[in-house]
């Protein structure tokens, strides 16, 4: 098992990368109460069956102020008071939404999360962004509160489905990318071993990417400069994933690879480090090509809760585990989305 913690000036989260780290449950001395994701729930009951829990219905439909009301309802009648802790269960959704309900409900309980996809292991449990969609678009509303603690237990994911957690490889690349050229050598020997889900690279792989989340993370909690280059594919990924019917991680894969050809264009990265990033995340399963609408994509970028004023910040690389931060004017970017299209 690895650990590390995240330490803000809010205090510290034990953050824990291993195999059978629910077990550590029984271990708690708090008035619990689980929010556990309905699958979660279904494929491990044997480990959760002994708390009390509420289930937290699964697809990104549900991540609504109105699913936040009912568990707030359903923790009323449990009876919860200040001294319950929420532990949210499942990947990035039931995480962000436990993560809000906690920071809300009787003004803030304490919590801490059982994260049970890759996805959620290397980026989503961490750094204390907690929230849910409205009308559509992506974590309009929520807060930063950081949880006392993440354990990111391995062995859930064997029931994970493949594509899913293919699907959080390409948040695993985006580290290689941005900060660790070390780790993305790592990644191009081992990708083989990762896919199979071997316990010492998965762990490896884990522990990396959710250090390289806390650097970040414990440098710029609030994404006012640093934290941004963690959106690197992300402005294109999440409008390709609201009029595509793809996964987050498998529009993130899309967005990195346009990312690093306008990265090209501007003269920042040459196109043998492009073929090379298409080359990994290919390797991995995920998509390296699309059909784009580009207005379309225009559109959904404008309405990006990112966009400050009439300007777009986008990552950029800029050489091997570099990034530049370029903001661009609405207009400006349209015509570049055209382009790449
Ligand atoms: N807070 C952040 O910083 C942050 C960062 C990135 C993404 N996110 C959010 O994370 C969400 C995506 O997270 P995700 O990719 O983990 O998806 P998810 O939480 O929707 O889980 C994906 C699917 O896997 C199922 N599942 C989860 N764990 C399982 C397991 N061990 N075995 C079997 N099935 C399992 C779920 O029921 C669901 O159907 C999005 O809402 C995104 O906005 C948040």
């Amino acid at each position: 098992m690895q650990e590390m913690s995240l330490n803000t000036p809010d205090g510290a989260c034990e953050i824990l990368v291993g195999e059978h780290l629910s077990a550590r449950l029984k271990s708690l001395e708090q008035d619990l109460i689980l929010l556990v994701d309905e699958n979660v729930l279904c494929q491990h009951h044997d480990i959760f069956e002994a708390f009390r829990t509420i289930t937290l219905p699964s697809g990104e439909v549900y991540k609504t102020i109105q699913t936040v009301e009912n568990i707030y309802r359903e923790l009323v009648k449990l009876e919860a008071d200040r001294s319950t802790m929420l532990v949210g269960v499942g990947g990035g959704l039931a995480t962000d939404v436990a993560g809000f309900v906690a920071s809300t409900f009787l003004r803030g309980v304490p919590f801490g999360f059982i994260s049970t996809t890759l996805l959620g292991q290397v980026d989503a449990s961490i750094g204390g962004k907690n929230g849910v969609n409205l009308d559509g678009y992506k974590n309009m509303v929520g807060d930063f509160r950081q949880p006392s603690f993440v354990w990111c237990d391995l062995s859930l994911l064997s029931t994970l489905s493949h594509r899913e957690y293919v699907s959080g490889i390409a948040e695993v690349i985006k580290y290689g990318a941005i900060w660790d050229e070390g780790f993305m050598v790592y990644l191009e020997k081992h990708m083989d071993q990762l896919l199979a889900q071997d316990m010492k690279v998965l762990e490896h792989v884990v522990t990396v990417s959710a250090a390289i989340k806390v650097e970040v993370v414990e440098n710029d909690e609030r994404e006012s400069d640093l934290r941004r280059i963690l959106n690197f594919g992300h402005t294109l990924g999440h409008a390709i994933e609201r009029h595509q019917k793809v996964l987050h991680g498998e529009a993130v894969a899309m967005g990195m690879i346009l990312a690093a050809k306008l990265s090209n264009k501007l003269g920042l990265l040459p196109s043998a480090e492009v073929q090379r990033l298409q080359k990994i995340i290919a390797s991995a399963g995920l998509p390296v090509e699309m059909t784009l609408n580009p207005e379309e994509l225009f559109q959904n970028i404008r309405k990006d809760k990112k966009k400050s004023g009439e300007e777009i910040h986008f990552v950029l690389l800029d050489g091997r585990g570099k990034t530049k931060i370029k903001a661009f004017a609405l207009n400006e970017l349209k015509s570049i989305v055209h382009d790449l299209c």
